[in-house]
């Protein structure tokens, strides 16, 4: 059995289908990525999957529970990190952790041990004292993780944990996932940082309501890029730029650091075409090859063939 799966899951608010019959299937131990730009449903599949928000069709089940009929089931062998989660901000980050350890494990004890394993893996130990008012973004991000994972939970929903938090902040806390999933939890977790949709064991991508690709990463740039992607050095790459945003065989261009990346149809064929055209109009060019996509080029790319069509 699945730890998180969904049947034609539905959420309509309004005028908005914010969910539109979304089918997910997610194995115990698996790291989830869920993305999607703004506004696309995310955090409102969260909601539902988390038993805070009704669906208005459809059927799901986490841990075993049914989410229309179990939600308080659920809501115990969860955690759940939302976008504002509610820390006290005049409570300090070792008062934050006892109250939310206390909220889910009985015995006095083993709610403290938890907690000193989490300040450990998350080097809070320094800011013990501190009101969680006075912390910095990154450190209040770091401490509501902490809250929310305090007591161990099977299931664990983090949407956008890494928002606004440092390069370093973030690699200490993807390795606290990898090492949660290790242990055979399941992470669903929301992002915009696309480098970090390549570490999950799975991605979903989610466009206005529609779960539009569901694999693992690689097999999300297999699969689903139909378009090819080129890289160009060249000396004057401000000019190169220039005059590919017109080409005729390029579907999008983007400069990055001393290269260009080109979207084409073709590379096999676009090569020698492009080369061609470059050297008439005067633009050395250094190398022009093929490269993998990256899962921001196929979000990007999907992003658009979704919108136009
Ligand atoms: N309580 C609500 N009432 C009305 N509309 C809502 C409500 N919650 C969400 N929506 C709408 O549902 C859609 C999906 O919103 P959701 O918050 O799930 O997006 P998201 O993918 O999490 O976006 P972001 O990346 O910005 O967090 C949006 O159009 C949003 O305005
Ligand atoms: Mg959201």
């Amino acid at each position: 059995m699945p730890a998180i799966s969904t049947t034609n899951l539905t959420k309509k608010f309004d005028r908005v289908t914010a969910v539109n019959s979304l089918n997910l299937s997610i194995e115990k131990g698996e790291i989830f990525g869920f993305l999607g730009p703004n506004g696309a449903g995310k955090s409102t599949t969260i909601r539902m999957l988390c038993g805070i928000l009704e669906p208005t069709s459809g059927d799901g089940q986490v841990g075993g529970f049914d989410i229309n009929r179990e939600s308080e089931q659920i809501k115990k062998i969860i955690g759940y990190m939302s976008q504002s989660f509610g820390l006290y901000q005049d409570l300090t980050v070792e008062e934050n952790l006892k109250f939310y350890s206390r909220l889910y494990i009985a015995d006095r004890k083993t709610a403290l041990q938890h907690i000193e394993a989490v300040v450990e893996l998350l080097q809070l130990d320094p800011y013990r004292k501190q009101l969680a008012a006075n912390l910095s973004g990154g450190w209040r991000q770091r401490l509501a993780l902490a809250c929310s994972v305090v007591h161990r939970p099977q299931l664990i929903f983090l949407d956008e944990p890494t928002a606004g938090i440092d390069p370093v902040s973030r690699r200490i806390l993807w390795d606290l996932l990898y090492e949660l999933a290790h242990g055979g939890t399941t992470l669903f977790i929301t992002t915009h940082h696309m480098e970090e949709a390549e570490r999950c064991n799975k991605i979903g991508f989610i466009w206005k309501g529609n779960l539009v690709a569901c694999d693992t990463p690689e097999g999300v740039k297999q699969g689903l890029m139909h378009e090819q992607i080129l890289s160009l050095k060249c000396p004057d790459l401000n000019s190169a730029y220039k005059y590919l945003r017109t080409h005729g065989l390029v579907k999008d261009v983007n400069l990055y650091g001393d290269e260009i990346n080109l979207v084409v149809e073709n590379a096999a064929a676009a090569i020698p075409e492009l080369k061609k055209s470059l050297a008439a109009a005067h633009l050395m060019v250094e190398t022009l090859e093929q490269i993998q996509p990256s899962i921001e080029d196929v979000f990007v790319s999907l992003s658009k063939t979704t919108s136009n069509g």
